[in-house]
């Protein structure tokens, strides 16, 4: 499988991964356990998806018949921003590898640089981002570098081999390496033709941080949550339906393979079965340079997923 080595441990992150985000719970550990069987070996999980152990017997049921080994399978995790206290840190940490059945985590990510008032998961989990009202979101004053140490420390206890962002800006990603001992492996952020994000990829190489994007396919993953978006579909785009005509594959295997062709790591979603195939196989073609130039033309700087839109105080991206 295509993939892409960390800087610090050389561990090979798989290029094409499941998101967990909406798997069903009802049916969460059998899509983990069937995208194992036809190939899958990175999930990307979190807290706030609210199907981690579901997810991890998905993973126990393919290790119990010797499917996959443990070292063969790159899980993914995120710590909630209720948890950036860093003592909350590493207790979320682990009651999450108690929750997937794991011993280690082989990424885990600040899911987003907001500090939210703390949630005992006694009283509510997965946390989100409201207060008890379901209305008012209590903000804490926790500075990064306070979550970033508890993060440190994880890898230290052989709790994540890899650590990094999501949701993180130049401004935030330059200011945690001024104090990292662990610098950041790897950066998860929203990245589709709508929102190319070319700085923010320029900077990352420079720093030789791997990128993951999210919600590869724009619009179609908000629409789902049943909000109205503002914009075609990307998969009823010309330079993307021209492409796949041309390929005679499906628009989601060209919007996959205009990012995993330039190096980005995806992690599409699926609650079908029958396109887990169809999303892994997006880097065994070729897009030529003029279609990779047609379909990034599409930028218009469109971000879906905004916490502005939950919160004014939480416009992490202004
Ligand atoms: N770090 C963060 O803050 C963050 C934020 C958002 C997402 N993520 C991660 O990124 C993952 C992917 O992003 P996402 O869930 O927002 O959206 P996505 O993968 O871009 O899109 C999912 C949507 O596309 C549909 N779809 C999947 N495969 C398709 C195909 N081959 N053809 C047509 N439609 C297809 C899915 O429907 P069906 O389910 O019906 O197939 C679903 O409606 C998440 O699951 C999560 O792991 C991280």
């Amino acid at each position: 499988m295509a993939s892409i080595i960390l800087k610090r441990t050389n561990h090979k992150m798989p290029l094409v991964g499941l998101g967990l985000w909406k798997i069903r719970n009802s049916h969460c550990a059998d899509m983990v356990y069937n995208a194992i069987k036809v190939g899958y070996r990175l999930f990307d999980g979190a807290a706030d998806y609210g199907n981690e152990k579901e997810a991890g017997e998905g993973v126990r049921r393919a290790l119990e018949e010797g499917i996959v080994k443990r070292e063969e399978l790159f899980i993914t995790s995120k710590l909630w921003n209720t948890n950036h206290a860093h003592d909350h840190a590493k207790a979320a940490a682990k009651m999450q590898l108690e929750l997937w059945g794991l011993d280690y985590f082989d990424l885990y990510l600040v899911h987003f640089p907001v500090a939210l008032a703390y949630v005992d998961p006694k009283h509510r989990y997965p946390p989100e981002w409201w207060g008890d009202d379901k209305k008012s979101v209590n903000l804490q004053n926790t500075p990064f570098q306070e979550t970033w140490g508890a993060m440190e420390e994880l890898v230290d206890e052989g709790l994540a081999k890899n650590i990094g962002v999501s949701n993180v800006g130049g401004v935030l990603l330059v200011d945690i390496l001024s104090y990292a001992r662990i610098e950041p492996q790897v950066l998860q952020v929203e990245l589709h033709p709508y929102l190319t994000q070319q700085p923010l990829l320029n900077l990352a190489k420079t720093l030789g941080i791997a990128v993951t994007a999210y919600s590869s396919f724009g619009p179609q993953s908000y629409v789902e949550l049943g909000f109205k978006v503002d914009a075609k579909p990307l998969f009823e785009q010309d330079p993307i339906v021209k492409a796949a005509i041309t390929r005679k594959k499906e628009p989601a295997q060209i919007l996959l393979r205009w990012a995993t062709q330039k190096g980005i790591a995806v992690i599409p979603k699926t609650n079908n079965p029958s396109r887990l195939l169809t999303n892994l196989d997006c880097t065994s073609f070729d897009l030529t340079e003029a279609e990779i130039q047609f379909i990034s033309g599409l930028n218009i700087n469109f971000r879906l997923n905004n916490p502005a839109d939950i919160d004014p105080r939480l416009a992490i991206f202004a």
